[in-house]
C-alpha cells in the first residue's frame, strides 16, 4: 500500500507562504524536506510548482505531479494532472512505498483527508502572510515523533503523526 504524505513547515499561526515564497528561510528545514521526499513523487500546486526556485523546478530525484485546472498548460520533466484524486489514484497504481503532498493550502485540504501521516515543521513564530494551512482535525492523528531543533533566530520541532485506525 502506498503511503500518503502530507509534508509542510508552518508557523504558529498556520501561515505557510507570502508572495508566493516560503515566508523564512532555515536550511536544516530545506534538508529535512530533501531527506524526507527524495526519490518519491511530490503532488502540488501550480503555484507551488512556480514558486521553487531555479535549480529546485523541478525538484530534482523525485517525480514532480503539478495540478492545474489549465488543460492547455504544459512544462517539461513533470507530470501534469487536472483532478487530485487522478494524482492520488496514479501514484497508489505505481505500487511504490510512499508520495508526498507538498502544497499549496487547496491541495494540503485535499491531502488531510486522505493522509495516512504528516510531516509537520513547527515554526515556533508567528509570521505575515497570505497563505494558510488548513486547520488540522488532531482526533484523526496520533503524534508518533517530535525532535526540537533551532538555526539563527528560528526554533522549530519537527513532528510526526499517524492516521489513528478507525
Ligand atoms: N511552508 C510550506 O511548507 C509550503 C509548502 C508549499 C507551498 N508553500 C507556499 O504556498 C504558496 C502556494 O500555495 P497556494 O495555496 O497559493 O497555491 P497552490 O495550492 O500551490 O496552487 C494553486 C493552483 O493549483 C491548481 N489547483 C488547485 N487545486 C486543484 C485541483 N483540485 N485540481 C487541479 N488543480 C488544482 C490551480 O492551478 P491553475 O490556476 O493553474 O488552474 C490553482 O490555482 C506559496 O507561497 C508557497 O511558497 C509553502
Amino acid at each position: 500500500m502506498t503511503e500518503i504524505i502530507v509534508i509542510v513547515a508552518l508557523a504558529t499561526n498556520n501561515c505557510i507562504g507570502k508572495d508566493n515564497d516560503i515566508p523564512w528561510r532555515i536550511k536544516k528545514d530545506f534538508q529535512h524536506f530533501k531527506d524526507k521526499t527524495l526519490g518519491f513523487p511530490c503532488i502540488m500546486g501550480q503555484r507551488t510548482y512556480e514558486s521553487l526556485p531555479d535549480g529546485a523546478r523541478p525538484l530534482p530525484g523525485r517525480e514532480n505531479i503539478v495540478l492545474t485546472f489549465d488543460k492547455e498548460w504544459s512544462e517539461k520533466g513533470i507530470t501534469i494532472m487536472h483532478d487530485f484524486n487522478e494524482a492520488i489514484n496514479y501514484v497508489k497504481n505505481k505500487g511504490i512505498e510512499k508520495a508526498f503532498i507538498t502544497g499549496g493550502a487547496s491541495i494540503y485540504k485535499l491531502g488531510l483527508e486522505v493522509a495516512d501521516k504528516l510531516e509537520l515543521t513547527r515554526v515556533h513564530k508567528t509570521v505575515d502572510g497570505d497563505v494558510f494551512f488548513p486547520e488540522i482535525d488532531f482526533s484523526k492523528f496520533e503524534k508518533i515523533e517530535s525532535r526540537d531543533d533551532s538555526e539563527g533566530e528560528f526554533t522549530f520541532t519537527f513532528e510526526t503523526y499517524k492516521r489513528k485506525n478507525d
